[in-house]
């Protein structure tokens, strides 16, 4: 398959495995470069000296091109940055924050930058910031969003309509057929999240894969929108959650119940009850742990599946 997303990263498919916090190190980043996609490492969890320890690994584990996911919102963003530089990183993918701050300095160290979005105002907003490609991101998708809830249908044809560089649709998307389904509506490439965390490779708790493969219809909820809004499965934690909510809690009231170490605890650790279970909609839709290579070689096969189904409508 090749087109502008292919041709952007040097890979075989378009398709990216998200950077997801606690859960994409270099073990899962690896196993999807090597099996043809573009595989992250999600920096976001990890101080400067572990960054350096899953590139480097990385870099060992695949000769395919990789990547690494910056959430801009964590301390010791400079020391992340300059690790990704000194060690050769040629492509990153930004996030939560102002695509204007980092996008020059990468690009000027030869770095190709995407930055993630949630709405046409942020995607137009990237575009003028001068980014490659952007990610597109429906409400559907686990982890931090958008307060909008603009959902991926509804989302990746606005983008497509404005925006000139190309597009990777994210949110809900586990299937080659949903896959196909964005490209249609204009995406070049998709971002995977919930489907690799049900991976062998990932670096997520068992419990937390278990929980994913078991979630049904309606288990999770995009919340805590006065911090930072972020789908997550219902458990003790998220009952806290709404319990404040009827009792009329402030933000500070929220600062102080989600606490430090939530997302850690739930999905690195452990805690089912207690944790943060970030994760999206289409976790209804997963029904097993499997190796990650898998994964994307399935999603090719129901891909050419589907569009041979449509051709034939
Ligand atoms: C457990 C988990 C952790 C995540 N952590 C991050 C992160 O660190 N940075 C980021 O940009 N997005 C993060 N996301 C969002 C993903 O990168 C991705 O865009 C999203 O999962 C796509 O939607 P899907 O889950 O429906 O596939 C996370 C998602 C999950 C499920």
């Amino acid at each position: 398959m090749q087109n502008r997303i292919t041709e952007l990263f040097g890979i075989k498919y378009p398709i990216i495995q998200a950077g997801m916090i606690w859960t994409s190190g270099w073990r899962l980043a690896s196993a999807v470069s090597n099996a043809g996609g573009l595989g992250l490492i999600g920096a976001g969890s990890m101080y400067p000296q572990v960054l350096r320890e899953h590139i480097q690994k990385c870099q060992q584990a695949t000769d395919k091109p990789f990547g690494v996911n910056v959430p801009m919102l964590y301390p010791d963003l400079d020391k992340l940055m300059e690790i990704i530089v000194e060690l050769g990183v040629k492509i990153v993918f930004t996030s939560a924050g102002n695509p204007k701050t980092w996008t020059p300095y990468l690009q000027e160290n030869g770095i190709t930058v995407v930055h993630v979005v949630s709405s046409l105002k942020f995607a137009l907003k990237s575009q003028e910031a001068g980014v490659d490609a952007i990610v597109a991101e429906g409400f559907e998708a686990g982890g931090h969003n958008g307060r909008d809830e603009t959902t991926t249908l509804t989302l990746i044809p606005a983008v497509k309509e404005k925006i000139d560089i190309p597009v990777i649709a994210a949110g809900g998307i586990a299937t080659g057929a949903a896959m196909l389904a964005t490209m249609v509506l204009g995406a070049d490439g998709v971002q995977v999240g919930s489907r690799f965390v049900a991976s062998d490779e990932a670096s997520s708790h068992p419990l937390f894969k278990q929980k994913v493969v078991e979630a049904g219809e309606g288990d999770t909820h995009l919340t805590l929108k006065e911090l930072a809004p972020v789908r997550l499965i219902k458990n003790k934690f998220y009952n806290d959650v709404q319990q404040a909510y009827a009792n009329g809690a402030t933000k500070e009231d929220l600062i102080s119940l989600l606490g430090r170490a939530r997302a850690k605890r739930g999905i690195f650790e452990g805690d089912m009850e207690e944790g943060e279970l970030e994760i999206g909609q289409v976790a209804s839709l997963i029904k097993s742990i499997k190796p990650a290579a898998t994964i994307l070689n399935d999603m090719i096969t129901e891909f050419e599946e589907a569009k041979k189904f449509i051709a034939s409508l």
